[in-house]
This record gives structure tokens, C-alpha cells and sequence, in this order.
């Protein structure tokens, strides 16, 4: 507990001087304009198709090209934007996207404890699917986490993970609020 309140008191030091994970609404031009509507709404290409990772770890992480090549080498639709994607697959450039959602180092957060215990990509992110360019929907605040937990430490949402996870953590609510939880 000790070690756990300098290292916090550090952080807290060194996060108030620049608080810069939290952007709700920040919505940065993309070096290509990637629509999700197209893709994930009109098209309704699964998030997980292309961001698997969000199952398995702790970064939901952004496609190579190669995937958008899994498509882009058949559709026929040429745009500038396609232009664009083909032009970094040819001379083996990674396309450098901006990235939108920044916790500080400090916080423990990970995708798969959330997306396999069943709560929504949605819940977090918003409607991306109807997003032309994304944009942070939620604040990330600490606030933020722990309505969601209290909502959750008592009502199960997926039964099954829930009752294997409780029995594991000695009975202890599942989402947790203890301050170890997301922070150590
Ligand atoms: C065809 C591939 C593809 C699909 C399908 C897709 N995404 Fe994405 N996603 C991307 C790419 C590429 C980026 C990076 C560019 C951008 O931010 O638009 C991204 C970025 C994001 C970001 C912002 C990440 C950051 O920088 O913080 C979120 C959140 C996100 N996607 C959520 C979703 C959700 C939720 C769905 C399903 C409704 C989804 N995505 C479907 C390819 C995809
Ligand atoms: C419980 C809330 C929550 C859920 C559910 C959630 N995310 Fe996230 N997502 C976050 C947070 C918080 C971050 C910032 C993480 C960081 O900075 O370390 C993030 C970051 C991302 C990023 C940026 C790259 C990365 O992994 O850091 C993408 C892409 C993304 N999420 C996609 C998704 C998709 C797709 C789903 C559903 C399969 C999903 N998220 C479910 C909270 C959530
Ligand atoms: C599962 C198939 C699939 C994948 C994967 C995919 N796309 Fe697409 N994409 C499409 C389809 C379908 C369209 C719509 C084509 C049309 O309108 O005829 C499209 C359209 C687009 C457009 C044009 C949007 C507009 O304004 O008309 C861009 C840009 C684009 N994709 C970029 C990407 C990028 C970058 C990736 C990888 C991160 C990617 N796509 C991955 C299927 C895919
Ligand atoms: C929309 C609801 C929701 C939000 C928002 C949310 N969580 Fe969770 N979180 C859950 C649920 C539900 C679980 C339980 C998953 C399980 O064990 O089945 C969980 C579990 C966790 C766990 C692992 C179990 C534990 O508590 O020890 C950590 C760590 C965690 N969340 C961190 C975070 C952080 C950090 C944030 C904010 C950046 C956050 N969560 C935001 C719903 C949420
Ligand atoms: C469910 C996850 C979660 C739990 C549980 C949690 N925190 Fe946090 N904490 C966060 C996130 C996310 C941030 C960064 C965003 C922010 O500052 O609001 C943060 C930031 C902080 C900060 C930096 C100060 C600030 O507001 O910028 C301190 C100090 C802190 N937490 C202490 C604690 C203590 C003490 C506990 C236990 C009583 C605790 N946290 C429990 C997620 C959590």
C-alpha cells in the first residue's frame, strides 16, 4: 500500500501537469479517411474482423494493410483515399494513424477481461459504426470506470465467465473498485 501511494503520488504529480489522456470528442483527421460507416455500418463488417486482437489481449490494436488488402485487392470502387492505401502497400509503408484514445502508463486497462465478459464495444466507444471519422466518445475518467464497475459488481452480464471468475477470486465482485485493480 505504501509503494502503491508513492508511485500514485508520482504519477498524480506528473499527470496533472499535463493530463494529456483525456480528449472526450477529440476526433483527428486520419492520414487516410477511413470511413467506419462504410465498413462497420453499410457494410457491417464485424469490429473483431478487424480489430481480432480486442478478444485475446490487451490492445484491441488497428489492422495491418494487409487486411484492408484482403478486400481492397477485389473491390472495384477507386477513390483518392483507396489510392492512398494502395500507394503505402506497394512501397511497404505502414500507414501512421493517429491515435485517439490514450490512458496514462499508470492504468491498468485490457480489452479481453471486457469484450470476453460480453460488454459492448459500443458501451465505450459509442456508435462507431455510424462514425465517419472516429471520435472519443467517452471521457476515460476515472469516474468513468467505476460507474460502469459499481453497476457491475453486483449484476452479472455474461452469467457463465461471472460465476467462474468469482469462484476463482475468492468471491470478490467481479468488476473490480479496489484501487489495485487498475492500478499497481
Ligand atoms: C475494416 C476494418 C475495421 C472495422 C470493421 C472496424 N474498424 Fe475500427 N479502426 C480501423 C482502423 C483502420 C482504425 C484507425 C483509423 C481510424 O481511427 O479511423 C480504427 C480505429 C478505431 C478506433 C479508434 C482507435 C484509437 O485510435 O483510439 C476505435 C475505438 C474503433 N476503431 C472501434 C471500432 C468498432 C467499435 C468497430 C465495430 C463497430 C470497428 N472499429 C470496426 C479499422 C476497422
Ligand atoms: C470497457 C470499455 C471498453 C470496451 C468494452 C472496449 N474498449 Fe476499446 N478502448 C477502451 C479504452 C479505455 C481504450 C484506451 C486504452 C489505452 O489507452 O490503453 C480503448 C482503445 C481502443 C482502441 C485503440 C487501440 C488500443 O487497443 O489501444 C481500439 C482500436 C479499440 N479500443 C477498439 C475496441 C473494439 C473494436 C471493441 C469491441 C470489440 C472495444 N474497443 C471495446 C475501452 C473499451
Ligand atoms: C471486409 C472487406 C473490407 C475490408 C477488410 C476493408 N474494406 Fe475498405 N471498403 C470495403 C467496401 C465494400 C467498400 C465500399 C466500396 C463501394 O462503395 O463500392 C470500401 C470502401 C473503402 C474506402 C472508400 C470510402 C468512400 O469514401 O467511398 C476507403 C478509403 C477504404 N475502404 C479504406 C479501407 C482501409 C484503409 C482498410 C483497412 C484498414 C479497409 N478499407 C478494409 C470493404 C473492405
Ligand atoms: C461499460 C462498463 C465498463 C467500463 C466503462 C469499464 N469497465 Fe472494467 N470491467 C467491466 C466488467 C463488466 C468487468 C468484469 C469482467 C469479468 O471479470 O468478467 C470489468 C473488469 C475490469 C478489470 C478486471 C477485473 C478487476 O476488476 O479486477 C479491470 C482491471 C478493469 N475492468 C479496468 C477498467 C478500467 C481501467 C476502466 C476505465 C478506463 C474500465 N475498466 C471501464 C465493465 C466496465
Ligand atoms: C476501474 C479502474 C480504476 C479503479 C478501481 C481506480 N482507479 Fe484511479 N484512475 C483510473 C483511471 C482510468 C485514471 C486516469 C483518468 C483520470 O485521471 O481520471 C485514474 C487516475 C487516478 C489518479 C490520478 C489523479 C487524477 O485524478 O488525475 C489517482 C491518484 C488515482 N487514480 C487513485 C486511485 C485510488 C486511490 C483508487 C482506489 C480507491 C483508484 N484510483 C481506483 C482508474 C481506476
Amino acid at each position: 500500500m505504501g509503494i502503491l501511494a508513492v508511485c500514485l503520488g508520482g504519477a498524480l504529480a506528473a499527470w496533472g501537469l499535463s493530463r494529456v489522456g483525456i480528449h472526450q470528442g477529440y476526433e483527428p483527421v486520419q492520414p487516410i479517411a477511413f470511413p467506419h460507416k462504410i465498413h462497420a455500418g453499410d457494410n457491417k463488417i464485424p469490429c473483431l474482423y478487424c480489430h481480432y486482437a480486442a478478444r485475446t489481449s490487451r490492445h484491441a490494436g488497428i489492422p495491418p494493410a494487409s487486411v484492408c488488402m484482403n478486400c481492397h485487392s477485389l473491390v472495384e470502387k477507386q477513390t483518392v483515399e483507396i489510392e492512398k492505401l494502395k500507394e503505402a502497400v506497394q512501397d511497404l509503408r505502414p500507414i501512421k494513424w493517429t491515435k485517439i484514445h490514450n490512458l496514462p502508463d499508470f492504468v491498468y486497462f485490457n480489452h479481453s477481461q471486457h469484450v470476453l465478459s460480453g460488454v459492448a464495444c459500443q458501451r465505450c466507444h459509442g456508435p462507431v459504426e455510424q462514425m465517419e471519422r472516429v471520435k472519443q466518445f467517452a471521457p476515460l475518467t476515472m469516474g468513468w470506470c467505476l460507474d460502469c464497475h459499481r453497476e457491475h459488481a453486483h449484476v452479472p452480464v455474461a452469467a457463465v465467465p461471472r460465476a467462474i471468475s468469482t469462484v476463482a477470486k475468492n468471491f470478490n465482485p467481479v468488476a473490480g473498485l479496489d484501487c489495485t485493480s487498475c492500478h499497481y
